[in-house]
């Protein structure tokens, strides 16, 4: 039979939010179902990470404008004024980017590819291409499963190195071991996820998780 685990308990991380809502609780639970297939697997994820993101803007910026309504009536509203530029974490990252710029369809994409060198364990960077960070942009980076975080901290380093307004990471299930080691050096980086697993186990999976979230997600696994 299967090991039941129970989630942690941790410190509070005001950064850290995990985001509560009955249809994430849900879509969650189908993610880690290992009878989900790969149809349903899409669906849920979606769902959830169009959530992720609806949590994941708030507190951004807006400017007011003019609208003018079917009944002719001109009223003072708001519109998001931030540049939002995504960047997924190749390649499971991708599948967050769907939900993003279905709801951010102004955003602009940016594509860090890192490969770890399996006797190293050093990150090799083998492409890049960013839009111009301005002053004003918000970089929110999506990765799954923020898992070691190692890929994660290299990104935000050389994120932040360009001076974007903000940076904020989206992520649907984070490990403690993750969050620990981005929180030693971007304390204040909000990280989005629905939730915060026990640990990882020996070949850095998180546990319990939900698998390999690219694999599970692009049909490569079987
Ligand atoms: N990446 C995944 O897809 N799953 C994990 O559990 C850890 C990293």
């Amino acid at each position: 039979m299967a090991k039941k685990y129970q989630l942690p308990k941790l410190k509070k991380d005001p950064q850290t939010i995990v985001v509560d809502h009955p249809f994430v609780t849900d879509s969650l639970t189908h993610l880690r179902d290992q009878f989900t297939d790969v149809a349903k697997f899409r669906r849920h994820s979606d769902q959830l990470c169009r959530l992720l993101f609806a949590e994941a803007i708030r507190g951004l910026d807006f400017i007011d404008v003019d609208v003018t309504t079917p009944l002719e009536v001109t009223i003072e509203a708001k519109k998001l004024k931030d540049e939002v530029i995504i960047v997924p974490v190749l390649r499971s990252g991708l599948a967050m980017l769907f939900a993003a710029i279905d709801f951010l369809p102004k955003s602009k994409v940016g594509f860090v590819g890192l490969e770890r060198d399996e006797k190293t364990a050093i990150a090799h960077e083998y492409y890049y291409k960013m839009p111009k960070i301005r002053a004003n942009s918000v970089v929110i980076v999506t990765d799954p499963m923020l898992a070691t975080g190692g890929t994660l901290l290299h990104l935000l380093r050389k994120i932040s190195s360009q001076k974007p307004k903000e940076l904020r990471v989206v992520s649907v299930i984070s490990a403690p071991e993750g969050i620990a080691l981005i929180r030693k050096e971007f304390p204040h980086v909000k990280i989005f996820t629905a939730a915060i697993d026990e640990c990882l186990n020996d070949v850095k999976y998180i546990v319990p998780g939900l698998g390999d979230y690219g694999d599970r997600y692009f049909g490569t696994s079987v």
